[in-house]
């Protein structure tokens, strides 16, 4: 039987991180995956493939909406989406065949299959033939991810009602498409479809979009995707049922402010209501590791479970299911069984939506600022006020919100929603991590023209009103 000092169960963005860093740090190292490639969700099927979509959609919708206005002409423009879709597996391959040169640049030893505990220390490998491997580890930890969910009576057909799974392997493109949940797979994924010509129509239970985040990113976000894109959004709708008829699906929603129940029809329907702990046949029971209320695995503050000798990250876990997060928890993880002291700072994780514009977010929103009852200033910059936007032309929508402590001027959150406020969003992170105030973000030298410009201004804006250029 192989002995090791740690196993990592899953080799998404937090599985395969764990493992390189508990490598690094001298540990005899094996990484299990059901899955015959490496990399998660994120890379197989999530982060990388939509945005190798969003990419290529967005080159088409500017190439017909924008370049013109820069003076550049093009004739018989078209979109050819299976090959559009071709080029999405091609990035997924060299990302995952990336993370097989890793495992073996870091002697991480990789066992397909799939595993589960049979005690605290031996974990079971079967392999696609039914062959079992047992693996004998002084540590462990879980990554496995996570699972689209559906909603109570509907039925994902994989053909018509789909997952995000099965949204980035279509081959055709839909005439109408009904996505029911407008949180990020919904926005994305809608707005990869809409560029390339679908009719979308985004049905959501609550009163805004991505919800979660500061109420002020939804509106601008739904106003933008509806004049430029052509979304029909209908919020404070609750889906009840989709039936498929052919090639046809009906999707029925009660409108909760009207009372009344209505009907959607479509080509496709997406589900995109969020995703559930994946921990299907782990054997949880056998080594005596507890799930919480929502059935993730239980973890403490240091991502320990209660068992000693198991940790989980990710996914799986409570907290954001974001990829970034898996990964910080995978380095803390491993860091921990070397004996470190690590750190993790789950307030200042972002999160992006990789629409356009883009959607980025730090620290606390302004409705959570009310509810905890903290005296807060805020300070906004719209991109219509800056020279680096207006010189893209196109760039000019959205603005920066930023934060600060009434009292003491520490910035408390950040919030965005314009040209790559995916990066932008880094500077806004750094500041918290060295628990800046508004005016240290204010008196940084800014490059000119740059859009990250406007965080000075916003920062300006929350100091005591003196943005220059608004
Ligand atoms: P996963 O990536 O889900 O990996 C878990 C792995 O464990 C899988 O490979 C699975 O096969 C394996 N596994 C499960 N059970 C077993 C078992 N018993 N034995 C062996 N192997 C097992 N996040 C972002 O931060 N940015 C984005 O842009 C982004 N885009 C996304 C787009 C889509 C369409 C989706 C669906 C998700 C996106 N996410 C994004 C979320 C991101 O993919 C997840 O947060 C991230 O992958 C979680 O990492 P993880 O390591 O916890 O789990
Ligand atoms: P989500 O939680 O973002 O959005 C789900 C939406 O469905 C919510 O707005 C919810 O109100 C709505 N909903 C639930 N029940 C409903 C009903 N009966 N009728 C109508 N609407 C209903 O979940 P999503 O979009 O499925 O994404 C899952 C996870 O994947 C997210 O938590 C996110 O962390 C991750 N992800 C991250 C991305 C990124 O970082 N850019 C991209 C894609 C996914």
């Amino acid at each position: 039987m192989d002995q090791y000092d740690v196993v990592v169960i899953g080799s998404g963005p937090g599985g395969y991180v764990a493992a390189i860093r508990c490598a690094q740090l001298g540990m005899k190292t094996a990484l299990v995956e059901r899955y015959p490639t490496l990399g998660g969700t994120c890379l197989n099927v999530g982060c990388i493939p939509s945005k190798a979509l969003l990419d290529s959609s967005e080159h088409f919708h500017n190439a017909q909406h924008t370049f013109e206005k820069h003076g550049i002409r093009l004739q018989g423009m078209e979109v050819d989406y299976p090959a559009m879709v071709a080029r999405k597996r091609e990035v997924v391959d060299l990302s995952v065949k990336g993370i097989d040169f890793l495992m073996k640049k870091n002697k991480i030893q990789v066992h397909y299959g799939h595993g589960s505990y049979e005690d605290a220390h031996t974990i079971k490998v079967t392999k696609e033939g039914g062959e079992e491997v047992f693996l004998k580890t002084k540590k462990s930890i879980i990554a496995t991810g996570s699972k689209p969910m559906t909603l109570p009576g509907i039925e994902i057909d994989k053909k018509r009602i789909i997952t995000s799974t099965e949204a980035l392997e279509l081959e055709e493109v839909p005439e109408r498409l009904v996505v029911i949940g407008g949180g990020v797979i919904g926005l994305e994924l809608g707005s990869v479809m809409a560029r390339v010509g679908t009719d979308v129509t985004v049905v959501e239970y609550a009163d805004s979009l991505i919800g979660a985040m500061d109420k002020s990113l939804g509106k601008e976000l739904a106003k933008v995707l509806k004049r430029d894109l052509g979304f029909s959004i209908s919020l404070q709708h609750k889906v009840t049922g989709v039936t498929h008829h052919g090639d046809k699906v009906i999707v029925t929603a009660e409108d909760m402010k009207k009372g009344k129940e209505v009907a959607f029809e479509a080509d496709y329907c997406l589900v995109a209501v969020g995703r559930r702990p994946y921990t299907d046949r782990l054997g949880l029971e056998k080594a005596g590791v507890k799930r919480d209320e929502k059935g993730r695995v239980d973890v403490d503050t240091t991502m320990q479970t209660n068992v000693p000798d198991i940790y989980a990250i990710g996914d799986v876990v409570k907290g954001a299911m974001l990829a970034h997060k898996a990964e910080e928890e995978g380095v803390f993880v491993a860091e921990l069984l070397a004996g470190q002291k690590p750190h993790i700072n789950h307030h200042l994780i972002p999160g992006v939506i990789y629409t356009w514009p883009e959607v980025a977010a730090v620290g606390y929103t302004e409705e959570e600022l009310k509810k905890n009852g903290t005296a807060y200033k805020t300070g906004n910059f719209p991109f219509k006020a800056s020279g680096r936007a207006r010189a893209s032309m196109d760039d000019r929508f959205g603005f920066i919100k930023v934060l600060a402590d009434a009292e003491t001027d520490e910035v408390l959150g950040v919030h965005m929603i314009g040209p790559r406020a995916a990066d932008m969003i880094m500077e806004a992170v750094m500041a918290m991590e060295f628990r800046a105030s508004a005016e240290d973000l204010s008196r940084a030298c800014h490059a000119h023209p740059t859009f990250s410009e406007a965080i000075k201004e916003a920062a300006l804006d929350a100091t005591d009103k003196r943005a220059i250029h608004f």
